[in-house]
């Protein structure tokens, strides 16, 4: 183990999780938004948060009650490790956005302090340790974790154990996110979803999320954007949302090769053909929020991008 003072940063990308009719089993890296957390030896035995920087002091400072202190304690369980360690969290996008926020800083702080005692865990290893930190806080799923720490496009076939699929990334497929000013907890939007899914309805979900799975084998980019739809968690969030159900058609009608809400919401996300595209279709979304009476912001990226890595 390193001594008083040694510090390992890592950054952790949000995550679109869901991707229509994969709920709590599809999940998506984004690229250029996410957290950093930096884990230092130091304090006493345990894992203590030392400081957060831009969440407008909105998250817990004790660590068994903060997403990336829960990751962090929940790692060293795994590794049979004990440390002196003390977390410091940068929030680097938006919260209770469905962007997988808690999971961005749980992926951050678990990989950190793995790397800060010298890598006992493997990845996999550190997204259980995250499933627990997002139990936690949201509920018990692995969609927006999984991705933050493995990058790509990640199916999450079962979470105890956990069996993690990466899956290829269509060439070229570019991934709009627009989130408005108005914030719906992960909490509220799981407690809002049905208790029972018609027959019909998990038959629908079940032949899209595997014609999705097959378009991003085949690299059939058009087969993907039909697949997007989703008619069990969608319809119930949309409710929630000013706005979302205009949103989602605006994307489609800019070009869209599919659009449904990111993880719980509220951002929206599209699926687009090419940067240009991408453009379009995000100034579409932003102007249906805008009608709806909320400010948004847009952010655009390819689809396929890294997970969690040191910086
Ligand atoms: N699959 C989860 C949900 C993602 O939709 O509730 C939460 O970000």
């Amino acid at each position: 183990m390193r001594g008083d003072g040694a510090q390992v940063s890592v950054f952790a990308p949000a995550t679109v999780a869901n991707l229509g009719p994969g709920f709590d089993v599809l999940g998506l890296a984004l690229g250029g938004l996410g957290d950093v957390v930096t884990a230092r030896i130091g304090g006493a035995v345990g894992v203590r948060i030392a400081g957060v920087e831009g969440d407008g002091g909105a998250l817990p400072r004790e660590a068994h009650l903060n997403t990336a202190g829960i990751a962090a304690i929940e790692t060293l369980k795994r590794a049979g490790v004990e440390a002196r360690i003390e977390l410091t969290i940068a929030k680097g996008m938006p919260m209770g956005s469905g962007l997988g926020s808690s999971a961005a800083s749980a992926a951050a702080a678990a990989m950190a302090v793995n790397l800060l005692v010298g890598s006992p865990l493997r990845k996999v290893d550190l997204v259980a340790a995250c499933v627990e930190a997002e139990a936690a806080v949201s509920g018990r799923h692995a969609d927006n974790v999984a991705p933050a720490i493995l990058g790509g496009l990640v199916l999450v076939r079962q979470l105890d154990p956990l069996d993690l699929i990466r899956l290829p990334v269509p060439e070229g497929l570019q991934v709009v996110v627009v989130t408005p000013d108005f914030e719906l907890p992960t909490r509220l939007a799981r407690a809002a979803l049905p208790r029972e899914v018609p027959l019909g309805a998990m038959v629908r979900s079940v032949a899209n999320t595997a014609a999705l799975v097959s378009a991003c084998h085949s690299n059939d980019l058009s087969l993907l954007g039909r697949c997007v739809v989703d008619e069990v968690a969608t319809p119930v969030r949309a409710a929630l949302i000013p706005g979302a159900a205009a949103v989602m058609e605006a994307a489609q009608a800019a070009g869209a090769l599919g659009s449904s809400i990111s993880g719980s919401g509220p951002s929206i996300f599209a699926l687009c053909r090419s940067p240009r595209s991408a453009g379009e279709v995000a100034e579409a979304m932003r102007r249906a929020f805008e009608a709806a009476g909320l400010g948004s912001r847009v952010h655009a990226c390819a689809a396929d991008c890294p997970g969690a890595r040191q910086i």
